[in-house]
């Protein structure tokens, strides 16, 4: 199959950043985003030109390091997949594809199509976490937590913190993540401990850093862990519960 490429090339977070035209003439339909741009760098490094700088860990669409915009959808063409898991059935031969970073203000390019996601990491220390001393592990049986429970919080807990929710949103909006971490930590036992304080704190970070939520729902149609646009919801309902109680659980 040929693909024409346009991929991102920025030398560094102050550098002027451009699109670099790159012609593939043997990509094949089974191959994935992240690895089409594998088979463009090792012809770069075969010729002595520096590759392309891009995220990726598992590869298997867990850990949420890969992230880069196709075409101007984050992660790719299809729907809820994440990069490394998009591959390219649905491309035509003689397509031409666009290459680049995930497009947010929360986000400063680093190299190429490498970004900060910090930001994300910020909501996270506010919050996104149990901090009182639980004891050992306790038997699951002893836990009292009913099975739709569970499986609801353990739904939102599938967030991989991408950041393809803030890349997808017109406002820059990081509601859908953040109300995903707010649902699992308050339906959890223990994470109900400290419900009050973790929303009062992780909403306060979130409204430094990124934009409002407007309810446009493109975060939830490219979430690549499926995380329902109802998590937005979490946000004003777990900060209208701290307000009200004005307790920290
Ligand atoms: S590389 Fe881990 S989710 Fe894509």
């Amino acid at each position: 199959m040929k693909l024409h490429l346009e991929i991102w090339r920025q030398a560094g977070p102050y550098s002027e950043g451009h699109f670099e035209s790159i012609n593939v003439d043997d990509a094949v339909s089974q191959m994935s985003v992240l690895e089409l741009l594998d088979h463009v760098n090792n012809g770069l490094i075969e010729e002595g030109k520096e590759p392309f700088a891009f995220a990726s860990d598992c590869r298997e669409g867990i850990c949420g390091t890969c992230g880069l915009m196709v075409n101007g959808r984050p992660h790719g063409l299809e729907k809820n997949q994440p990069a490394c898991q998009q591959r390219l059935v649905n491309v035509a031969d003689g397509s031409t594809l666009k290459i680049e970073p995930f497009r947010s203000a929360a986000f400063p390019v680093i190299k190429d199509m490498i970004v900060d996601r910090s930001a994300l990491d910020r909501v996270m220390q506010q919050g996104g976490y149990v901090s009182i001393n639980a004891g050992t592990a306790p038997d699951a049986d002893t836990l009292h937590m009913d099975h739709k429970t569970a499986e609801f919080a353990l739904d939102h807990a599938a967030c991989i913190g991408c950041g393809a929710c803030v890349a997808a949103c017109p406002n820059g909006a990081a509601h859908l993540f953040t109300g995903a971490k707010l649902v699992h930590l308050s339906l959890m036992p223990l994470g109900k401990e400290e419900r009050g304080r973790r929303a009062r704190d992780m909403v306060d970070q979130l409204e430094t850093t990124f934009g409002h939520c407007s309810l446009y729902g493109e975060c939830a149609d490219v979430c690549p862990a499926g995380i329902p646009l109802t998590a937005v919801a979490a946000i004003n309902k777990e900060r209208a519960r701290a307000f009200f109680s004005n307790k920290d659980h």
